[in-house]
């Protein structure tokens, strides 16, 4: 232990001054499941890969480090990044990284396909639930990998991946980066490789037109059943990122929450084609512009029911923000989540803010109160903690909503997104004198409760 036992601990948190109903033009960054997969991928360049509309993100940080300790050179400026691999003999991907992100576990598929060796550890559970592998695993000791499983890591190898025909359909339909790893391993393997049941995901077919600029061989991309054709190498290329669905999705609620009227723009509107219909049912009016969508709302929305599944159904990712909106929407919501059946962390939090949500199995029913009051809240997970954050919008008077870190993974300064639309949001972040004790941090946390109650 350090001499001075000096604790310095940063803890961040929004304050919240609920009731502004958000109104202007806010623009969506690139997408975070689009980037991470797609820089994984650039371990199969041999030459530099350059990337544009690269969200500045906790998430890209972290998978940038991977590839760093991969031996790679991975520089970002603003949303532009080059990637070159400068040693390519590493192959084991660092613990501590791989347990902060478990998007780390990308970097098998490529890792095996240009190296021929991989140490990836396994990615663990999450706060949204049980996060198995199994079908990555499949999918790759199909086209020839040996793969051992040892002190929690998948320990790959493969003298030369061969073309197969495999299905990758699992319990809950496909899998978004399980497909990302086998499409990157199959670009190089030798002959031809039929991937079924492959994600549709806009975010994977990304990847697969990155792959494609590298010189790939893939048919198929958006449709279930993709044909790739190995090659030798793969060059460098630029690639631009697509806008990110989610967090549109995200400031379109945040919109309609509090019976705003704004546009987000730098967006694909037919990857969020499924949320505008239900955003329409739901009383919004909503206009599609070639890269932006309007949304005008009433002061309430009608209820209405959804079912998270595989891409193009509605996204698992904004199921905990739908959940939120209809907290105050006319009527009772059924919320099921087919991708994820405990993705409910934010239920709890959002009942102390006033909702009445009762939960059974992978389903909540939200029964639409009037209005929601202000509080101290606490989310586990990134779309959780956004979810807290549309309350806190809508909600009368003060909530703090605590570990922001889990915001600041997914979403690129949503604070600042949402002071532009006229939110009252503050990101407030406390340190602690030096030689803080733990009751001290303890007080810094009742401090902000405190601001809570007002
Ligand atoms: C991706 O996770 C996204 N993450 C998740 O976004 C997203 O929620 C999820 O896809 C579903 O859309 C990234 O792209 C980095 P899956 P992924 O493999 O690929 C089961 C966020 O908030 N399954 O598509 O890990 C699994 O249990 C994050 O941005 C298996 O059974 O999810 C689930 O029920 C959270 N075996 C379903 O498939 C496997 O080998 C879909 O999972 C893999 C998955």
């Amino acid at each position: 232990m350090a001499e001075n036992n000096t604790c310095s601990f940063f803890m961040s948190y929004f304050e919240i001054i609920g009731g502004e109903s958000l109104q202007g033009e806010v623009r969506c960054s690139g997408a975070k499941n689009a980037a991470l997969p797609i820089m994984a991928g650039a371990l199969l360049a041999s030459e530099p890969v350059r990337l544009e509309n690269v969200p500045r993100l906790t998430d890209v940080r972290t998978q940038a480090r991977v590839l760093r300790e991969l031996g790679m050179h991975v520089e970002q400026i603003d949303g532009r990044m080059l990637l070159e691999t400068v040693d390519p003999r590493p192959v084991r991907v660092p613990e501590r990284s791989a347990q902060r992100m478990r998007a780390s576990f990308c970097t098998l598929g490529p890792l095996l396909a240009r190296r021929r060796k991989a140490i990836v550890p396994l990615p663990g559970g999450c706060a949204i639930g049980n996060r198995p592998v199994d079908l990555h695993l499949k999918g790759l000791a199909a086209l020839g990998a040996e793969l051992q499983l040892q002190h929690g890591c998948v320990v790959a190898s493969a003298r030369r991946l061969t073309g197969a025909d495999i299905d990758l359909c699992g319990p809950n339909g496909s899998t978004a980066t399980g497909t990302a790893n086998v499409m990157s391993a199959a670009v190089m393997a030798r002959g031809v490789t039929i991937l079924r049941s492959a994600a549709l995901e806009p975010e994977i077919v990304d990847l697969g037109r990155f792959l494609i600029a590298l010189g790939a061989k893939i048919e198929g991309l958006g449709t279930p059943t993709l044909r790739i054709e190995g090659v030798d190498q793969l060059g460098g290329a630029p690639h631009r990122l697509i806008p990110d669905r989610i967090e549109a999705a995200t400031l379109l609620l945040a919109v309609a929450i509090t019976g705003g009227s704004a546009v987000v723009k730098d967006i694909v509107p037919e990857h969020l084609e499924t949320v505008l219909q239900l955003l329409r049912a739901a009383g919004a009016e909503i206009g599609v512009q070639n890269s932006g969508v309007s949304i005008q709302t009433p002061k309430r929305l009608r209820a209405v029911d959804i079912v998270a599944r595989p891409y193009p159904g509605v996204p698992t990712d904004l199921q905990a923000q739908w959940t939120a909106l209809m907290a105050i929407a006319e009527g009772t919501t059924r919320v099921q989540d087919c991708v994820f059946g405990n993705r409910f962390l934010h239920v709890a939090e959002l009942n102390r803010l006033g909702a009445s949500i009762q939960c059974d199995g992978n389903t909540a029913f939200v029964k639409g109160v009037s209005s929601l009051q202000g509080a101290t809240v606490t989310a586990g997970d990134l779309r959780a903690s956004a979810a807290l954050v549309l309350a806190g919008l809508a909600a009368e008077g003060r909530t703090i909503v605590n570990r922001i870190r889990h915001l600041d993974r997914g979403y690129e300064l949503l604070d600042r997104k949402l002071q532009r639309l006229g939110a009252k949001i503050e990101r407030r972040t406390v340190q602690p004198l030096n030689n803080s004790t733990p009751n001290a941090v303890a007080a810094l946390f009742n401090e902000s409760s405190r601001l809570a109650s007002g």
